[in-house]
């Protein structure tokens, strides 16, 4: 079955669909619109383990037991050794998830949903020499990410944007990390290793290692006089502008505006300079017109990573930690899509089409 895109193939799924052609991104019955900025990362989770785990706990209660999760994620992490802190960030949440043992139910999914959220600022406050904060149960996931960051209690408008950011990311029907996590999932392997398979296909520049590079070239150019002439040179040497297309949305990525929107709101709360954000918006705007001259026909616009760039920047996460902040929020819907085929209890195995030689003989 297709789904009106040239050789994107559909299958079910209860838990989110993307609209290449309208632009239009729903989660669970829900437009992006109606969740982004008005919803908490609790109650998306919520919504999207909703029906996949027995003993879900109600919706109020679910953010003390993702609180209680967030706690024994520290605890298993507390005596990682210093060698994780010669990896990338991504690479070092990667290993010590790894190291958590397969399971299918609720307490494994909730302890794999809290962990990116407590292992990266304790990575990354470690690799500095500084001591690592433990969770506070009490605090929403997003408060409590931002607090083990930096000390202190984040602002209203910080932990809203990195709440709108963890909702806005959060699934986004069959991408490549999710995917690959459906595939493990399909095998029955268990919960841990669909989630190091979706963290190791979210690696990549092409998916999720976006961000980082975005915020390079925002330095590199530096100044808005200067994009155009930058973003043509990059072109002329082959490069792809990260930030922008997508395999599947042919306009513009409901989730860019969304992540525009909360940075306008930090910028307002002094989170983000207008100088950043008036040359992120110049940028933008060269390099659609760039585009859109060199590759018509191809349809290329702003994706969710150009502005994640600016709003992790802002909330003090350094560029080579922003896919590890992406995989805090996809967490919820790997978990959701791996228990989602799990209990479909059906092994994924694409035919693949040989065109390589045939002896003779068969
Ligand atoms: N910059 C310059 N040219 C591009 C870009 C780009 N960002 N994206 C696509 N093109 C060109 C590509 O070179 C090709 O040109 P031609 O036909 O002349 O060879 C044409 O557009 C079509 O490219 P494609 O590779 O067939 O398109 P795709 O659907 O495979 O690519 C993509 C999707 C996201 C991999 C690609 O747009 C890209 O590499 N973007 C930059 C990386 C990026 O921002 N990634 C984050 C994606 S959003 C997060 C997520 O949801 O995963």
């Amino acid at each position: 079955m297709t789904n009106g895109l040239d050789g994107v193939v559909a299958a079910d799924t209860r838990l989110s669909h993307v609209d290449g052609l309208r632009g239009e991104l729903v989660i669970c019955g829900y437009s992006l619109d109606d969740l982004a900025g008005h919803i908490s990362f609790e109650a998306i989770a919520h919504l999207l383990l909703e029906g996949q785990f027995e003993g879900l706990p109600d919706r109020t209660s679910f953010r003390n037991y993702l609180g209680a999760a967030r706690l024994k994620a520290f605890a298993l992490a507390a005596h990682a050794d210093d060698a994780i802190l010669l990896l990338e960030p991504l690479e070092a949440i990667r290993a010590l998830i790894a190291r958590m043992p397969d399971g299918d139910d609720l307490d494994a999914a909730l302890l794999l949903l809290a962990a990116p959220g407590v292992l990266l600022p304790m990575l990354l406050r470690r690799r500095v020499g500084q001591s690592v904060i433990a969770p506070d149960a009490s605090l929403s996931h997003a408060q409590d990410m931002l607090r083990m960051l930096c000390g202190d209690m984040p602002s209203r408008v910080q932990s809203d944007a990195l709440d709108t950011y963890l909702v806005t990311i959060c699934d986004h029907g069959f991408n490549a990390s999710t995917f690959a996590a459906r595939v493990v999932a399909s095998t029955w392997a268990g919960l841990t290793s669909s989630f190091v398979a979706g963290l190791s296909a979210l690696k990549g520049p092409l998916h999720g290692g976006a961000p980082g590079p975005v915020l390079h070239m925002l330095d590199g150019i530096g100044k808005p006089e200067h994009a155009a002439a930058w973003i043509e040179t990059a072109l002329d040497r082959g490069d792809r502008l990260m930030g922008f297309g997508h395999r599947v949305y042919k306009v513009r990525d409901p989730r860019a505006d969304a992540l525009k929107g909360a940075v306008r709101r930090l910028a307002a709360g002094s989170g983000v300079t207008p100088g950043r954000l008036h040359l992120a918006e110049s940028v933008e705007h060269a390099a659609l017109d760039i585009l859109s001259r060199r590759k018509p026909g191809r349809s290329l616009d702003v994706n969710v990573e150009f502005y994640t760039a600016l709003l992790l920047e802002a909330l003090g996460f350094p560029a080579d930690a922003f896919t590890a902040v992406f995989a805090c929020g996809r967490a919820a819907g790997w978990l959701a899509h791996a228990r989602e085929q799990r209990l479909t209890g059906r092994l994924i195995r694409p035919e693949s089409h040989y065109i390589g030689p045939r002896s003779a003989a068969a």
